[in-house]
């Protein structure tokens, strides 16, 4: 369990895993949603705040994912009138909380003296955005400070905590960097179940190793198309070339569209090690080949711009408009079907199959930080479950000789490579064919004892840890034999 001092009543710290914190608001929150929509005049600076609130609250009250919550902003919502430096810096403040929610909650609950009652509004969202900035991203108090101020101010159900407000975030400027050195660090902002699970499998040092990982500010990375033009798509883009192949950007600067390339159809955003499972079926020019649990398509368009001939199948249909839209930006081709994957069969089997099954993604924190707050140890039953019967149907799928991959974004064994032992051990018709150094980029440190791959967040891809890590993936091949 990870070790977590006392909270002050008041801002008391609800335990992983038992759901979204109705106490910032729920009903409530709903209702003061309104309310921080702010009137004109705002301060420079408050309607990115404002967002910012917005999206902590949608993922801690409501139990919303935050690519979600950040779609309505942008697309219909308040959001979407804010220039796009404004919104990445919102989405910078909400992912840090997100992030370092233990931490932050833990600090400012040291300066709170009086138990607050429950029906608070957007009262925590608004304490935990503004100690985001002032002891994280060290953003100048006085604007933190007074728009937090304003932002209370104008809640209905925070409004009598202004003077609080003020009085809490004073002291977290003044002293909120040294209580955090006091913390245990990354992992009191690991749900207690995580930490007790990555323990169990990878050892304590590991689990903290993922933990201080996950807290890391992804860099953008990027398959290119045509793999040989990696090295030169790398100068363009200022960035860097991995020894996977994928491009990696520090700070893009600017909106991924609005990049070199984009619109053009030269590459698409994957992490580096959500690249690795596609290339391990090797030379697929001319094989037909099925990538189930298709969407939104990063695989599919690796198989694609190998040369295969694709089906891409996937049960959502929200979710297939974006393979559609990325294979037309991409000048790929491929098949896309909207099907279950647990019943669909095609008249003819494939020569390989990818199965990039739904997980718990408890690898992707990185880019995903809001899965420390939305995902619950009781899911993980259900989605091995469901993995169990995916994988048992996609071996059906594959012509003698053929190769399947079977991947998750997950940490979690049970996922992985419980799924692979359970399945290899009831058909002696399928044989694992070892992951070695045959794909290139490949750090031998990344390939389990049987031969499956397996990454960590910590892991680099590049030449020096400074090159950040990576997703969390599990992936194993096998071979149909008869
Ligand atoms: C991990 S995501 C796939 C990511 C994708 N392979 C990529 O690389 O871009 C899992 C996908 O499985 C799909 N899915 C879940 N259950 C399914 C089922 N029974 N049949 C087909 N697709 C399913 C979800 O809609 C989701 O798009």
């Amino acid at each position: 369990m990870p070790t977590q001092p006392p909270a002050k009543p008041g801002f008391k710290r609800r335990p992983h895993g038992q759901g979204p914190d109705r106490r910032h608001g729920g009903k409530h929150g709903e209702r003061n949603k309104e309310s921080t929509a702010a009137p004109a005049p705002s301060a420079p600076g408050y309607d990115l705040r404002a967002l910012a609130v917005r999206l902590v609250s949608a993922v801690l009250d409501r139990g919303r994912a935050l690519d979600d919550a950040l779609a309505t902003e942008f697309s219909s919502g308040p959001g979407a009138a804010l220039a796009p430096r404004d919104r990445a810096l919102a989405r910078l403040i909400a992912t840090t909380v997100l992030r370092r929610k233990g931490e932050l909650e833990a600090v400012v609950a040291t300066f709170i003296e009086k138990p607050l009652p429950e029906d608070r509004g957007l009262l925590s969202p608004i304490l935990l955005c503004a100690a985001a900035q002032l002891v994280v991203l060290e953003i100048a108090p006085h604007a933190v400070i007074s728009i937090a101020v304003d932002q209370a101010r104008r809640d209905r159900g925070a409004r009598r905590f202004d003077r609080l407000t003020n009085a809490v975030l004073r002291r977290t400027s003044e002293r909120g960097r040294e209580i955090l050195a006091t913390l245990p660090g990354a992992r009191q902002n690991i749900p207690a179940w995580m930490w007790t699970r990555w323990s169990s499998a990878y050892g304590e040092a590991s689990a903290d190793h993922i933990a201080r990982a996950s807290l890391e500010e992804p860099a953008l990375d990027l398959t290119i198309k045509t793999p040989s033009e990696a090295a030169e798509w790398a100068t363009r883009l200022g960035g860097e070339l991995l020894r996977t192949g994928t491009v990696r950007l520090a700070n893009p600067g600017a909106r991924v569209d609005e990049l070199p390339g984009f619109a053009e159809g030269a590459w698409w955003v994957q992490d580096a090690a959500a690249a690795l499972p596609a290339r391990l079926l090797g030379g697929i020019s001319g094989q037909r080949v099925a990538d189930l649990c298709a969407a939104p398509g990063g695989k599919s368009a690796q198989l694609a711009a190998g040369g295969a001939l694709v089906t891409a199948v996937d049960l959502t249909p929200q979710r297939l408009e974006r393979v559609h839209q990325n294979m037309a930006r991409l000048q790929l081709q491929a098949e896309i079907v909207a099907a279950d994957v647990l019943t669909w069969r095609p008249e003819q089997p494939f020569d390989a199959v990818l199965l990039d099954a739904p997980c718990t993604a408890t690898g992707t924190i990185r880019r995903h930080p809001d899965i420390l707050h939305l995902k619950r140890a009781t899911d993980m039953a259900q989605l091995v479950d469901l993995q169990t019967h995916l994988l048992d149907h996609a071996i059906t799928l594959v012509r003698p000789g053929g190769l399947i991959v079977y991947c998750t974004c997950s940490l979690e064994p049970e996922e992985g490579e419980r799924q692979i032992e359970r399945i290899l051990a009831g058909n002696p018709d399928l044989a694992r064919e070892p992951i070695t150094d045959d794909v290139t980029g490949i750090d031998p440190a990344w390939i389990t004892a049987a031969g499956d791959l397996r990454t960590m967040p910590f892991h680099t891809p590049g030449t020096s840890p400074e090159h950040g890590g990576m997703d969390g993936f599990y992936a194993a091949r096998l071979r149909r034999k008869s």
